[in-house]
């Protein structure tokens, strides 16, 4: 049986991936279908290396949850997508409740982008250096980072990594902005200004977390993502979950399994997307239920570690 990112690398992709998180490393089933190349080419730490657990108080660094992620991916030859530097979420009180000026709050943002990149450096072959700059009405989201430095606290960010490790893919990464409408036209701004003004961009993230039978058509994604190729930049898949009300039936399983296939082939039909990953593989450690109340069963195996329709859904898309 060939598994997905075996699969993924035959059809061209660089790799199909998987979020993880610390918790779940105690569970050893868990691991060893985590721990397999041939399905997961590539992991997203998906806790560990954001501002809260990175940088919990000023000036002071935590990086061994986040190595525990990187030396599990570095065991198994698998590469590791870096998430993220700056979020307006998850940030640790000291940030997002400080009284901050344009110059105070980029010294610790470039001191953070910095001390985290070199830590990590040589082992990421992508960071999201900002995620999220955007509402969902498509305006910049009015966070401290917003409030103190303008929209330019993007181009600031993204130069601050430029030179803090000049070898890894720099991505702005962002939900809802892979189908036409006004947050990808947002954010096709934002990445065509850092183009146009010579600052150093490698890629754009679309999430891709999406509702059981509300998918954007393939037509739709295919077009859009090629919106950010035409400016030289490549797109990956970063965190492909498909979520249902509960609880599941035989019958939205079966038009999960279809709409993971748009959303696979998608990526596949634009030159420069080079990769997928979903955010989590497994129902059991799952995201969405705690976020999104009644609604769950969004990833490729079930919470026994079976797969799903979903999953050869993928298969056949790859
Ligand atoms: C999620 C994690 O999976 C959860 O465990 C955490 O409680 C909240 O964040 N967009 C992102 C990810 O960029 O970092 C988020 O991850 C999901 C939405």
């Amino acid at each position: 049986l060939a598994q997905l990112n075996d699969l993924a690398v035959a059809a061209g992709l660089k790799y199909f991936g998987t979020a993880t998180d610390n918790p779940e490393l105690t569970d050893t089933a868990y691991v060893e279908v985590l721990s397999n190349k041939t399905e997961w080419g590539q992991i997203t730490p998906g806790n560990s290396q954001k501002w809260d657990t990175t940088e919990p108080s000023n000036g002071t660094f935590s990086f061994t949850k986040g190595d525990v992620i990187t030396s599990l991916a570095a065991n198994n030859s698998q590469l590791v997508r870096c998430h993220n530097l700056v979020w307006y979420s998850q940030l640790p009180s000291w940030v997002s409740g400080g009284t901050w000026t344009n110059e105070t709050l980029q010294a610790v943002m470039k001191t953070h982008i910095t001390t985290e990149m070199t830590h990590y450096k040589g082992q990421c072959y992508a960071w999201d250096v900002v995620n999220e700059a955007l509402d969902d009405s498509a305006a910049f989201r009015t966070d401290v980072f917003y409030n103190a430095m303008g929209e330019d606290y993007i181009r600031i960010a993204f130069e601050t990594a430029a030179l803090a490790d000049p070898d890894v893919k720099l991505y702005y990464n962002d939900y809802n902005i892979e189908y036409s409408g006004a947050k990808a036209t947002a954010a096709l701004g934002i990445v065509t200004k850092l183009v146009n003004a010579g600052v150093k961009i490698g890629g754009v993230g679309v999430q891709g977390h999406y509702i059981v039978g509300s998918m954007p058509s393939q037509s739709d994604l295919v077009k859009t993502l090629e919106t950010y190729t035409a400016l030289g930049l490549e797109v990956a898949i970063t965190e492909l979950d498909i979520r249902m009300t509960l609880p599941s039936t035989d019958a939205l399983l079966a038009q999960q399994s279809i709409d993971y296939q748009t959303a696979v082939s998608a990526c596949l039909n634009v030159a420069d997307c080079i990769g997928i990953t979903v955010w989590d593989f497994d129902d059991k450690y799952s995201w969405i239920p705690d976020t999104f109340s009644g609604q769950g069963a969004a990833c490729l195996f079930d919470e026994n570690l079976n797969r799903k329709p979903a999953y050869y859904g993928v298969v056949s898309a790859l």
